[in-house]
């Protein structure tokens, strides 16, 4: 991925990793911190590691560098992005000495846009940064660190589906994910519709500390979330398709709405998202059934067996102003690539 430095003498060789991780999208969804500096959810959520939207990362620590240097999809990043990043970094670099990185990224999908780009953005990085510096965390501390660089990172660590714990220190110990079925557990369908291609507007971290301040529904929502994982851990448990759907749909609206009765408010739908969630309805109503998901952006997933693809495809293709659709499948836990196999 990145060009190979040549080794001069007595330097010592750069400490390198390349993983892969792959975005998910939750079900139940994650929204307000109870910690800000340690970056703690206030509530617990479960989600849908997808195999088509995922991003590579190399992570080389090397000697010679005076500063973390990353790039995005070709591009040198600067600022808060980069910093962003370099403070992450600081959690997992090799401890005996300032160790610089050069972080190279890719992503198959828009970033930023509501698509969970932070989310298989930072289990790469966790991944491939921790083992360049010579760790070999388990899956529970790796999502506990990924937790750090954005939380529903700390569900992509795993593959197929995830529950991330809200802990009850202060300490963040407890939070962390875990895995609740493996990615062959069930044959679902997450239809991923774009309606922009353009950047959210305001980020999650800001649009979660002003729902948790301004929204008269946010305690409503705190106290709620235990029966909602409840519920769908039993959804999950019993394959039951309706109720997963129902849950889901459900989780999405409460989150919105929470938002939407914010001050200001805050909405992040366009005309076409509005165009797709009615299609769903429509659907629904001649005994479809598929159910959406809307994260902090305009793009909808619509949740539903591979039996009603077709159906869906069809229903979607006459709102033309869709960008983009993946049609997605549970997939895999981050893993490490190995120089052989990216070559391949
Ligand atoms: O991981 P963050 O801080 O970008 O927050 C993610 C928030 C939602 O995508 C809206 C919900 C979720 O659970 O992924």
């Amino acid at each position: 991925m990145k060009h190979q430095k040549q080794n001069s003498g007595n330097e010592r060789p750069e400490r390198s990793a390349t993983a892969v991780a792959h975005a998910n999208i939750a079900l139940i969804k994650y929204w307000g911190k109870r910690s800000l500096s340690r970056n703690l959810p206030a509530v617990g959520s479960i989600s849908m590691t997808v195999d088509s939207l995922k991003t590579e990362t190399e992570v080389s620590f090397e000697d010679t560098l005076e500063q973390d240097h990353f790039e995005l999809n070709g591009k040198k990043v600067k600022g808060p992005a980069r910093e962003r990043v370099s403070s992450f970094l600081d959690l997992i670099r090799p401890t005996e000495r300032e160790t610089y990185a050069e972080v190279v990224s890719t992503n198959n999908f828009p970033t930023g846009a509501g698509l969970a780009s932070s989310a298989s953005g930072f289990a790469a990085l966790t991944l491939a940064a921790s083992r360049a510096a010579g760790q070999h965390l388990k899956k529970k501390d790796l999502s506990r660190v990924a937790r750090q660089g954005s939380g529903s990172a700390a569900r992509s660590v795993y593959g197929g589906l995830v529950e991330m714990k809200r802990g009850a220190t202060p300490d963040g110990k407890g939070d962390y994910a875990e895995t609740l079925a493996d990615e062959d557990y069930w044959d679902l369908r997450l239809v991923v519709v774009l309606t922009a291609e353009d950047g959210k507007e305001v980020g999650s971290t800001q649009g979660m500390i002003h729902a948790a301040e301004t929204s008269p529904f946010y305690s409503k929502w705190i106290d709620e979330q235990p029966a909602d994982l409840e519920a769908m851990r039993q959804a999950i448990v019993q394959k039951n398709f309706e109720k997963l759907g129902e849950l889901t749909e459900r989780s999405c609206f409460k989150m919105h709405g929470l938002m939407m009765a914010a001050q200001p408010s805050l909405l992040y739908w366009n005309p076409t998202t509005v165009m797709v969630v009615q299609k769903v309805r429509e659907l629904r109503s001649q005994g479809i059934p598929a159910y959406i998901t809307m994260d902090a952006g305009p793009q909808v997933k619509i949740l539903c067996l591979p039996a009603w693809i077709d159906n869906i495809k069809q229903a979607l293709s006459t709102i033309n102003s869709i960008k983009k659709l993946w049609i997605c499948k549970p997939g895999p836990a981050a893993e490490i690539i190995s120089r052989e196999k990216e070559k391949a």
